[in-house]
């Protein structure tokens, strides 16, 4: 696809990969919008970036509804699903809340599935459209604290192989992103501190991934994208 006047909506595009994603995207020509709950943040990245800002929780089906109507009526129709909003709790197994475990899949399972359901029903309607689903190297193996984050990813890995097998047919072209450690405030939120290094990912580094795999002709896509650090450092 052209990303010249191409229209996007990520995600989370108020902070770290959401954020470079957005801007990667409108440096290649796009109009982009950007969703997120803490409006500070969020209208203060969309002003830096000239986005549109729609602050959201992905989880409330409500919102998700006013996202689309607010998106629609910006661009007058959509071209791309950048599923980026995201977060994690990491807990043994023997300390996993309830609260926690479910805050988890609110926000990377339900949200996804409701941000990606609006997107399916107007991209069918156009018989185009992308999506993509950033997902995590934790979607490819469990590891021990992972109970909640894990596990999500692996659901959103399970919904994005239904998303294709369903869309594809309506020429919707369904992607996965899988990330390993990216330099952003998800360790902050999550409540851990990311040991900075210039051996690990950026968020920009993602956002090139993102670009890459949707600048590819309509009649052809990368069902899957991982990406490493070469040679990370703590
Ligand atoms: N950083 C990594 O190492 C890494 C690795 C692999 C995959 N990922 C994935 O990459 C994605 C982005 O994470 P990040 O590292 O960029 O973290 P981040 O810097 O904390 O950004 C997360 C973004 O998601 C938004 N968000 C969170 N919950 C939301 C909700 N319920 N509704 C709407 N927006 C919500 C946040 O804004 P508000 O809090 O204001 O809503 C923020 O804009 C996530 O899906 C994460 O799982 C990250």
């Amino acid at each position: 696809m052209n990303l010249q006047n191409a229209t996007a909506l990520v995600t989370g595009g108020s902070s770290g990969i959401g954020y470079a994603i957005a801007k990667t995207l409108i440096e290649a020509g796009a109009r982009v919008a950007i969703t997120g709950r803490d409006d500070k943040r969020l209208y203060k990245a969309a002003e830096t970036l000239h986005a549109v800002a729609i602050r959201a929780d992905v989880s409330s089906e409500a919102d998700v509804q006013r996202t689309y109507r607010e998106v629609l009526q910006a661009f007058g129709h959509l071209d791309i699903l950048v599923n980026n909003a995201g977060s994690g709790v990491f807990k043994k197994l023997v300390d996993m809340d309830l609260a926690g475990f479910e805050a988890v899949f609110r926000t990377n399972v339900t949200g996804a599935m409701l941000m990606g359901r609006e997107a399916a029903k107007h991209f069918m309607t156009r018989n185009k459209g992308n999506i993509v689903n950033i997902c995590s190297t934790a979607s490819l193996r469990g590891a021990p604290n992972g109970t909640a984050y894990y596990a999500s990813k692996f659901a959103l890995r399970g919904m994005t192989e239904c998303w294709r097998a369903e869309l594809r047919q309506h020429n919707v072209r369904v992607f996965l992103v899988n990330p390993s450690e990216v330099l952003t405030n998800f360790g902050n939120v999550a409540g851990f501190a990311q040991k900075e290094n210039e051996t690990k990912l950026r968020g920009e580094d993602i956002a090139h991934a993102v670009k890459a795999v949707l600048e590819m002709d309509d009649r052809g896509f990368t069902p899957e994208v991982t990406i490493f650090a070469t040679n990370p450092k703590d």
